[in-house]
């Protein structure tokens, strides 16, 4: 499998804190990897300097073989990376409807989301702060159905969401990586993104404390976890 995003001694931090400490990673094509780590590990913060909204210090990005260095997120985004952030990015004032045309737009056709998520096409009038929070998940998602991104970076999108609809979200991430879009999946829970996943990268204080095939990880305890992976346990401390 050849690899789309490459990431080598990856430095990146806020102010005077290095919160992320020489970094390797590798992110293969078309494969769903995911992201795994307790709260302040670094995740959004790995996914920040990758869609260029934060500065690396250090070190090497290279997407498709690209030096992503100074690329600015708009050019990134042009380039078909999407990034869906931990608070959505959805419109919140705005009606289900007019988010939708917006994720579309040139392409105006709305009904892959609308097929994916039945309920959002019963709440196109409605503004999309007042959707559940189940339901503002799906309307972010939408925006990778509409766009079909060659690299597709979720950060979190189960969190706070009942078993239930997370199942339905990561059946349609699951379809996306089948239809041969790049995904890198950031969750803290682990097990549903185990079963998902074709790649784990475990990140733990802002270092890789695991990178393998999800059936490695079965019976090991992980900094930042409580408990052993397998059997619903190793929960995040
Ligand atoms: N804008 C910021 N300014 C200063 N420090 C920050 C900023 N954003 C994050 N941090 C710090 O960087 C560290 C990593 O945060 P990050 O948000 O990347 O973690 P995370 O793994 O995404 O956690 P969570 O699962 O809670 O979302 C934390 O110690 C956090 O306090
Ligand atoms: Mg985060």
């Amino acid at each position: 499998m050849s690899v789309e995003l490459e990431i080598r001694g990856l430095r990146a931090g806020y102010g005077a804190v290095e919160v992320l400490h020489a970094i390797d990673m590798d992110v293969a094509a078309g494969a769903l990897t995911a992201l795994l780590g307790p709260n302040g590990a670094g995740k959004t913060t790995l996914l920040s300097v990758i869609a260029g909204l934060l500065p690396a210090r250090s070190g090497e990005l290279r997407w498709a073989g690209v030096d992503l260095a100074g690329l600015a997120p708009d050019a990134l985004a042009r380039a078909g990376m999407l990034l869906v952030p931990e608070r959505r990015g959805i419109f919140t004032t705005m009606t289900v409807r007019d988010n939708l045309d917006v994720f579309a737009g040139h392409r105006a056709d709305v009904s892959a989301a609308l097929d994916a998520f039945p309920v959002l096409g019963r709440r196109l009038d409605q503004r999309a702060g007042s959707l559940s929070g189940g339901e503002q998940q799906m309307l972010a998602m939408s925006r990778a159905l509409l766009n079909r991104p060659r690299l597709l970076l979720l950060d979190e999108i189960s969190i706070g969401l009942a078993p239930r609809v997370t199942r339905q979200l990561f059946d349609v991430v699951r379809g996306l990586a089948e239809e041969g879009t790049t995904v890198v999946l950031v969750e803290q829970y682990l097990s549903d993104a185990l079963a998902l996943a074709d790649v784990v990268y475990v990140l733990s204080r802002g270092e890789i404390a695991f990178a393998g095939e999800p059936g490695e990880l079965r019976g090991r305890a992980l900094p930042g976890y409580v408990g052993r992976v397998g059997s619903g346990a190793a929960q995040p401390e």
